[in-house]
């Protein structure tokens, strides 16, 4: 890889802290850096070098996966990081800023590439592109990109104004935007198991495929976030993003030999035949929930709405349950059922495929849950594959018995997604990042959601908290003879 400077705004945060540090140091330590790096963070405060350096050592020492060893190594890492104080609205310190790239790059070889890593709320990323053009620091010699996370906006439209913003300063394929989702290793694994098991190939469709639950279920609350979360609520900080970009990766039917630009085209048809939602069709589509006060594991919490920060007669949405329908040859007819919510039972992500019962007409099981052909995929905290089959009972020949075939690590021990999407966009590997297709796509899709949401043409539900969200979630499946697997 070639001589990079890595622009990091917002270095004095919380992510930066808690997942970028940790992440660069995870990657420097497999040698996946480029041989000449270095990192320029950014912030208000006017921080030295040592001792921006200093809280460097101390995020990776707190919450990197591998801990750091006080070596050589150790040190030449920690001072690859220099700081450089920055108004994010003064255009005169983004000159500054050029001068320090430029005084660095002065001592790289061949051509410096430079990468803008914008760790900073969605309302600053128009005012620091725009700066990043207008002071110059957008022309370099090398390749320029520009990583943001989500959100990507409010809703459409403002999503759309961000996005031709941005457009003026980086090029679409320049800009990677992140959604730590597409960065987790099952997620990463889905396309490569579809596409290289012919197993699973086969069965990859409407033809062997019942339905499919798609849940990320939290046991945290709002945790000090009111402020965003009242506003933004599960549809905006969960559904519209993560939970539709696992809808994409797992239904995806790659070619071989895909390139980013496939898999990316490939994700952008899902979305186009996604059945639209509009205002008379989506109370029957689509379940919306708030937490009451519960407990969970034995610890008694607070209402969403006696939260602190957030109003009594908040209406948010804390959970959001929904089914989707593909209208394309792979997958009409094949429910997908997708649900997310905090202050619930247990912290998992998984995604459970439900086979069509092969014998429903000639088995003589009486437990209808004894027939059930399931693949489960656990995302995370830990990463498993499960293959529920049946087989029969050696104690009562006439019943069936499932037989488990499971896979599992431990998920502490895979790379964090933030390292491998930082090394993709080090890299120039924009799979598994959000294209600006996507990104809008989803927001077409969500909004109709977010407008019935907004005039409350769709009931509020409330679930206790330590509970596995609403009972109308259970009825949305119920009216299609499906229920939601492995709730306990
Ligand atoms: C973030 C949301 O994007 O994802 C948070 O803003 C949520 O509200 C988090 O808690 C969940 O991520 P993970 O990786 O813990 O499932």
């Amino acid at each position: 890889m070639e001589a990079t400077t890595f622009v990091l705004f917002g270095a004095t945060g919380d992510l930066a802290k808690r997942k970028i540090y940790p992440a660069l140091y995870n990657l420097f330590l497999d040698g996946k850096l480029p041989q000449e790096f270095r990192v320029i963070g950014l912030g208000r405060r006017p921080f030295s070098d040592e001792t921006f350096q200093a809280s460097v050592e101390h995020a990776v020492h707190t919450f990197s996966r591998r801990k750091a060893e006080e070596t050589a190594e150790f040190k030449q890492f920690v001072q690859s990081f220099s700081y450089c104080p920055l108004n994010i609205d003064n255009s005169d310190d983004y000159k500054k800023l050029l001068q320090l790239v430029q005084q660095y790059e002065a001592g790289m070889s061949g051509t410096p590439n430079r990468m803008f890593y914008l760790s900073v709320g969605p309302e600053f990323f128009a005012t620091i592109a725009d700066n990043i053009k207008a002071s110059g620091l957008g022309d370099t010699k090398g390749w320029k990109r520009l990583v943001i996370e989500k959100p990507f906006g409010h809703d459409l439209p403002s999503a759309q104004q961000l996005n031709a913003k941005l457009s003026k300063s980086f090029s679409e394929d320049e800009i990677y935007r992140i959604d730590h989702y597409l960065g987790k290793p099952m997620i990463q694994k889905l396309e490569i198991l579809q596409q290289s098991n012919p197993v699973l190939q086969a069965l990859w469709s409407n033809r062997y495929i019942s339905n499919v639950q798609i849940s990320a279920s939290e046991t945290v609350g709002v945790e000090e976030r009111a402020g965003y979360y009242d506003h933004v609520g599960a549809i905006r900080d969960m559904f519209q993003n993560h939970m539709l970009q696992m809808l994409m990766m797992l239904t995806l039917h790659l070619p071989e030999n895909s390139t980013p630009e496939v898999v990316r085209f490939k994700k952008k048809t899902i979305l186009e035949a996604l059945e639209p939602l509009h205002r008379d069709n989506i109370a029957a589509h689509v379940v919306r929930g708030q937490y009451t006060a519960g407990s969970i594991a034995g610890k008694e919490v607070a209402s969403y709405t006696n939260e602190p920060g957030i109003s009594s007669d908040s209406m948010n949405d804390t959970y959001v349950a929904a089914k989707l329908e593909i209208d394309d040859p792979f997958w009409r007819g094949v429910p997908f059922y997708i649900r997310t919510g905090k202050r619930m039972k247990e912290k998992y992500t998984r995604i459970i495929v439900e086979f069509k019962e092969a014998f429903k007409q000639t088995t003589k099981a009486t437990d209808s849950n004894q027939i059930a052909n399931l693949l489960i995929f656990e995302i995370s905290p830990n990463e498993g594959i499960t293959f529920q089959l049946n087989s029969r009972d050696p104690q009562n020949k006439d019943q069936f018995k499932p037989i488990y075939i499971d896979f599992h690590s431990n998920g502490a021990e895979a790379p964090e997604a933030y390292e491998s999407l930082i090394h993709d966009a080090l890299n120039g590997d924009p799979t598994f990042f959000a294209h600006w297709d996507e990104v809008e796509l989803s927001w077409k899709w969500v909004q109709p959601i977010l407008n019935a949401f907004a005039d409350n043409s769709i009931p509020l539900h409330y679930y206790p908290a330590g509970s596995n969200g609403p009972a109308a979630a259970d009825e949305l499946l119920a009216k299609n003879g499906h229920h939601w697997w492995l709730d306990s």
